[in-house]
């Protein structure tokens, strides 16, 4: 695999065999989905898309809202999930983007926002099957709220990717007394040794494309994470010492974060199919582009986005040993 398009078209391959399984999802466990969404932003999201919501009421209606590079939808679902319940019912408009086929999403949301979202919103879906990178060039100043969760490191340039991509937002006018707002999730890197590990899974699933093509390493390694993951529980160790090897502070850690943190991505949730698992192993250690993002570079990346765009407020951004969370809001 050499040079953007092939990358990129490995990328759209990879998420194709990992959707396109939808089944997988149908009975996913929603509600520690919705807990973990919470987790992440320090239990902040509730009152992002609680304020959007409300600002966007007086404003304007329907909410429109571009979820860039959607996938199943799981993280749409579940992020308006995270919203506190509402008296009266707001209009959404709804467009999925990505660039695998998108037939499955708008069946899956359909379903799932009948089933969860029908007393707190009215949902008008909507897919396309494009690339962000263009479609954002050529849809400025359409929407209120941006997704963009977990999809921007998979594309060459997490920053050109959120360039063009924030431009698809309303800038505060007279009829918009503020801009629309964007929510979005990347990887952070990764501890030293962490690093090493993940290079290890990666130089052999990059080779493939499809799950199909490695199912029997998939389901080894997705045994042995469960093994470990049921050994351990929720032991925790106290660490006395920093270590600079590690890049670790001493103190407390539950030893299933700490295995997974700083040494290897063995991962297993209690309660959730194996598929699923198998899912996750794949969808980590396949796509070619896996862009890795320190909090450094990011505030660079906001303060590029300020200087090129009609402005960009940095309203939060939560970083935890994974990933950057974080809000912000088009001037
Ligand atoms: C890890 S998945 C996240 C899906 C969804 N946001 C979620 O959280 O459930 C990343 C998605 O980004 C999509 N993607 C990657 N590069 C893209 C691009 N250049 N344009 C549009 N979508 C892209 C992939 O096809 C994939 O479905």
């Amino acid at each position: 695999m050499t040079g953007n398009g092939s990358s990129q078209d490995h990328v759209q391959k990879v998420f194709e065999s990992v959707w396109g399984d939808s089944n997988t999802y149908d009975k996913a466990d929603t509600i520690s989905d919705v807990k973990r969404m919470k987790d992440w932003s320090d239990g902040k999201i509730t009152s992002w898309i609680d304020n959007v919501i409300n600002n966007n009421i007086k404003n304007s209606s329907p909410l429109s809202i571009v979820d860039v590079g959607c996938g199943l939808g799981l993280s749409f679902d579940c992020l308006m999930r995270c919203a506190s319940p509402r008296e009266s019912i707001a209009e959404i408009k709804y467009t999925g983007l990505d660039l695998i086929p998108l037939e499955k999403t708008k069946e899956y949301l359909t379903k799932r926002s009948k089933q969860h979202l029908e007393n707190m919103y009215k949902i008008n879906i909507e897919t396309r099957r494009e690339n962000m990178h263009s479609y954002g060039k050529r849809n400025e100043g359409r929407y209120d709220l941006a997704f963009a969760f977990g999809s921007l490191h998979h594309t060459p340039s997490v920053e050109e990717a959120l360039l063009s991509t924030f431009v698809t937002l309303k800038s505060a006018s007279r009829h918009n007394s503020e801009g629309g707002y964007y929510i979005g999730w990347i990887i952070n890197t990764q501890r030293p040794l962490r690093q090493k590990t993940d290079e290890f899974f990666r130089e052999y699933f990059n080779q493939f494309d499809s799950m199909d093509q490695c199912d029997k390493e998939l389901e080894v390694i997705s045994e042995i994470f469960k093994g470990i993951g049921e050994a351990l529980g929720d032991k925790e160790i106290e660490i006395g010492n920093d270590s600079n090897l590690l890049q670790l502070k001493k103190g407390k850690y539950r030893l299933q974060s700490l295995l997974y943190d700083y040494f290897l991505k063995c991962y297993y949730k209690e309660n959730e199919s194996k598929k699923r698992q198998v899912h996750q192993i794949f969808d980590w250690f396949a796509p070619i582009y896996y862009h890795q993002t320190s909090r450094e570079q990011l505030m660079s990346i906001f303060k590029r986005l300020d200087s090129e765009t009609n402005g960009c407020d940095v309203i939060d951004c939560i970083t935890k040993e994974n990933g950057h969370f974080f809000y912000l809001r088009k001037k």
